[in-house]
């Protein structure tokens, strides 16, 4: 049995106060990003989480005991504001009615306030898997800074609820296309992130896998020659496979399993990077390789296996946290403002050679674990919430999941500036409470 509080009372709570971030030297982080090779990408905190650290709708009263309060604009205002400080203005309304299971949407009148910037200023900016977990969160950044975006998206792992609240903006497209078609659009810059990401999903369709890292690396970059755009591309770490050497810096080649299930990310992600450099030797595309490691943040899917999520949900819910092998093997965690800043800088940096993006803070699965079942415990102490403490159990490892995985960074610090600013410990509070977010509308 769990302890968890039903969604309607914990959804008309008072307010919460505001949440404070500290970074690694206990300063409090406010602004996420740095103004750095001529290119600007500092945005206010509270306002980008106005765009995520919410529920995406609202409950109306039911014929429940447990009735919510009347749905008056105070109360649904309060509601929305829970996470976002005075943003409501620039949230549209959604609102969920149990008796007759419907759902309304409300437009948007407004949008959040964009920078304006003058038009020799203003990028033409591709995002493709811009509705994904990482190209949303870039998304938004890109649109706060003033920047022209279209999405192209084939909406596989991703969703439009992620983007939503930029549709309709002046700035903003929203493309439903699949990179393995050819796909042509005037642009500055590529942010090349159309991928599934976690195991599950990748391995649903190997072949659609590698068809996505072969054909659409191939078109994007193609399209980068035709139209001399800037070009990054979103590799992964798991390019070194199951690695012999530790930490992995850049210049190591990796050891993957060429055959494994997990081979068609790995080596579709390998040959897309062989291509980016085909590319730029032979055709001068001017091309960015971010090499990027374990990732967590909001709208993370919690469903598809990636151990961030699935342990945050298990507390929360108070089942038993499942480690698969002993909890021995390590990992590191980066949170997502920090890759998004580390990808911004790269793209506008002049580093053309692969660069690692990760946090090296290592953590055995069996710590990391711990770790989560204490802030959940916290995050519920500090909401009134008295949450089980849940078990850890332990079940067989999957072929092929690598046993150490850190990044060596030192490229990224030399090159970009860039060094991780989130603590583990923040960043897992803040995906707690954005859980429970979407636990408190019920689509959890
Ligand atoms: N999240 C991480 O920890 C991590 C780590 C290393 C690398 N990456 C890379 O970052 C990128 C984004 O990852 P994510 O975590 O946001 O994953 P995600 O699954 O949330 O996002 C991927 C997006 O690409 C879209 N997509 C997939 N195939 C497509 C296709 N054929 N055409 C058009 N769109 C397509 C999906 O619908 C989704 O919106 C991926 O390239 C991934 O390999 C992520």
């Amino acid at each position: 049995m769990t302890d968890v509080v039903p969604a309607r009372r914990l959804c008309w709570r008072a307010p919460q106060p505001a949440i404070h971030t500290l970074d690694k030297n206990g300063k409090e982080i406010k602004t996420v990003g740095f103004d750095r090779f001529g290119f600007n990408s500092e945005v206010s905190l509270d306002v980008l989480r106005s765009l995520y650290l919410r529920a995406h709708y609202v409950l109306t009263a039911s014929s429940s005991s447990e009735a919510a309060p009347k749905d008056e604009e105070g109360e649904e205002e309060a509601w929305h504001a829970k996470f976002s400080h005075g943003h409501t203005a620039y949230q549209s309304k959604s609102i969920y009615h149990p008796d007759i299971q419907s759902i309304s949407y409300t437009t948007l009148s407004r949008f959040p306030p964009v920078k304006l910037l003058p038009p020799a200023r203003r990028k033409r900016v591709l995002v493709t898997g811009g509705a994904g977990f990482v190209g949303s969160h870039l998304v938004d950044r890109l649109m706060l800074l003033g920047h022209e975006v279209t999405v192209v998206d084939n909406f596989f792992t991703g969703s439009k609820t992620t983007v939503s609240h930029w549709v309709g903006h002046p700035n903003f497209e929203l493309v439903r296309h699949d990179v393995v078609e050819p796909f042509m659009i005037e642009c500055d810059q590529i942010y090349h992130l159309a991928c599934p990401a976690s195991p599950p999903h990748y391995q649903f369709n190997a072949v659609k896998t590698i068809k996505t890292s072969f054909m659409g690396t191939l078109n994007m970059l193609g399209l980068a020659k035709r139209t001399k755009a800037r070009f990054l591309i979103s590799s992964t770490s798991e390019i070194y496979g199951d690695p012999e050497v530790h930490p992995q810096q850049e210049d190591y080649w990796g050891h993957v399993n060429p055959i494994g299930p997990r081979a068609c990310y790995d080596e579709g992600k390998r040959v897309a990077e062989t291509l980016t450099y085909g590319f730029h030797r032979q055709d001068g595309v001017d091309v960015r390789v971010a090499r990027i490691f374990n990732t967590y943040g909001p709208r993370m899917n919690p469903f598809d296996g990636r151990v961030v999520s699935n342990f945050i949900v298990q507390a929360l819910k108070g089942e038993d946290m499942t480690v698969y092998g002993d909890g021995k093997q390590t990992r590191s965690f980066q949170y997502i403002h920090d890759l998004i800043d580390g990808l911004i800088a790269l793209m506008n940096s002049d580093e053309t050679r692969p660069v690692n993006l990760g946090n090296g803070d290592e953590f055995t699965i069996q710590e990391f674990a711990e770790l989560v079942r204490e802030i959940v415990e916290k995050v519920q102490r500090e909401d009134g919430v008295e949450a089980r403490h849940v078990n850890i159990v332990y079940k067989p490892m999957p072929t092929d999941d690598p046993q150490k995985r850190r990044p060596d960074t030192t490229r990224a610090k030399e090159s970009l500036g860039w060094q991780p600013r989130w603590t583990i410990r923040m960043g897992l509070e803040e995906m707690v409470r954005y859980y429970k977010a979407k636990m408190a509308e019920g689509s959890l």
